[in-house]
């Protein structure tokens, strides 16, 4: 049976026990490994600096080479593409600027309303800088998808970059970026997915997906907080990366901006290791099960309004409801009450909710070390609160 819900002590110990934690798309809990290598690497003593003459700096080098290999592993792309900086908004800011660089007056970016805003305004901003300009696609708010041709539609000859995510954090919408990327490419365009809300709930094959450029955070798949890009690695040397005169001329060194948090990366690679020992399959069956119980649970309740798609085709168990006569704040702060975590707001997928005409919804994830009960917990509460009890 599926268990790993004892890897992690800010579940099983302390001060949140007992809670049920569907605020994952938010931050997961870390798991047991992560917080020991974090903790053995400060212990060590090889913090120290890389490039250096000691055997600290070597260990330095060694353990982000380390870290790209296993990332690489996991996301199977060549290690050499990876970049280690403090969150995925900040890795996007840096590349957009890089982008932005070379984007001359009339030149355009295909965003999608679908992403977090970590995916457009960075595109915006570098837009308005450079004179070109962001058209963004619908998504369908019948169905909550995003067929691939709302994005193709808008690519044209001036298209240079294709911004999409991989998986919806407010809906859980996994739009197919593979035929997104091919079409892009096939109009000479350059494709950047964010995978942040896809890399704990799916299997990821950057290189099946084709994309230039992919994020993610090990922050959402029980590691530490950071931002993990893979640039394609000859894009990675051509880009004009912002960047200080003493970092490295050529691969990922150039985006890695000041000196890597390395009790971070050692976090990292644990986390990443866990998904692998794991399997994204295993965990991807455990959460479809109490997705399906917990979609079933709040679709059966005509109180409740699910956003997004009510079936569990190629989505993320990630989903953002309304309870009639009751906002968002209130459903989450009487959730809390019964020790039950969830997210309200906009979750800063602001196109999301403007597509749906909201401010914002309750949004509750499941993570790997979920359970049925937790499950149950929400969907009876949800009741109660519709009820009025
Ligand atoms: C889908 C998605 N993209 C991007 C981000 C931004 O990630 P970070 O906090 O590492 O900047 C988030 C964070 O919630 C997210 O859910």
């Amino acid at each position: 049976m599926f268990d790993v819900r004892h890897r992690f002590p800010g579940i099983t110990e302390g001060d949140h026990q007992g809670w049920a934690r569907f605020d994952g798309p938010a931050g997961t809990q870390v798991v047991d490994s992560a917080i020991e290598a974090s903790a053995a690497w400060q212990r060590s003593g090889n913090n120290a600096n890389s490039h250096g003459a000691f055997p600290a700096a070597d260990a330095c080098d060694e353990l982000v080479e380390r870290t790209q290999q296993t990332v690489g592993e996991l996301l199977h792309a060549d290690p050499g593409g990876f970049v280690f900086g403090p969150s995925t908004t900040a890795n996007v800011f840096s590349i957009t600027r890089a982008i932005g660089h070379d984007l001359v007056p009339g030149d355009e970016i295909v965003c999608t309303r679908l992403d977090h805003d970590s995916n457009i305004s960075p595109w915006m901003l570098m837009a308005e800088d450079a004179g070109a300009t962001v058209r963004l696609a619908d998504f369908d708010t019948t169905t909550g998808r995003l067929p691939t041709d709302r994005v193709t539609g808008l690519i044209g000859d001036r298209t240079r970059w294709v911004a999409v995510t991989g998986a919806s954090n407010a809906i859980g919408t996994m739009p197919d970026v593979t035929a997104i990327t091919a079409a892009a490419h096939a109009a000479g365009a350059n494709v950047v997915v964010d995978g942040v809300h896809l890399t704990p709930h799916a299997p990821v094959d950057i290189g099946a997906i084709g994309c230039d450029v992919f994020s993610t955070s090990s922050y959402k798949w029980y590691g530490p907080h950071a931002g993990i890009t893979w640039i394609e690695p000859e894009l990675l040397d051509r880009l004009h990366a912002y960047k200080v005169r003493p970092a490295p001329d050529t691969g990922p060194g150039r985006f890695m901006l000041g000196t890597p948090a390395y009790e971070s990366i050692a976090a990292i690679d644990a986390a990443a290791r866990f998904l692998l020992d794991t399997g994204v399959d295993e965990i991807r069956c455990h959460e479809r099960q109490l997705f399906e119980r917990l979609l079933g649970g709040l679709l059966a309740d005509d109180r409740v309004t699910v956003h997004g798609p009510h079936d569990l085709a190629d989505r993320a168990p990630t989903l953002a409801f309304d309870v009639d006569g009751r906002t968002a704040e209130q459903v989450a702060v009487a959730l809390a009450a019964d020790r039950i975590a969830v997210w309200d707001g906009h979750y800063y997928a602001l196109e999301v909710m403007a597509s749906y005409g909201i401010a914002g919804a309750v949004r509750a994830g499941i993570a790997a070390y979920l359970t049925v009960d937790d499950v149950d917990r929400l969907v009876g509460a949800v009741r109660r609160i519709a009820s009025g009890a």
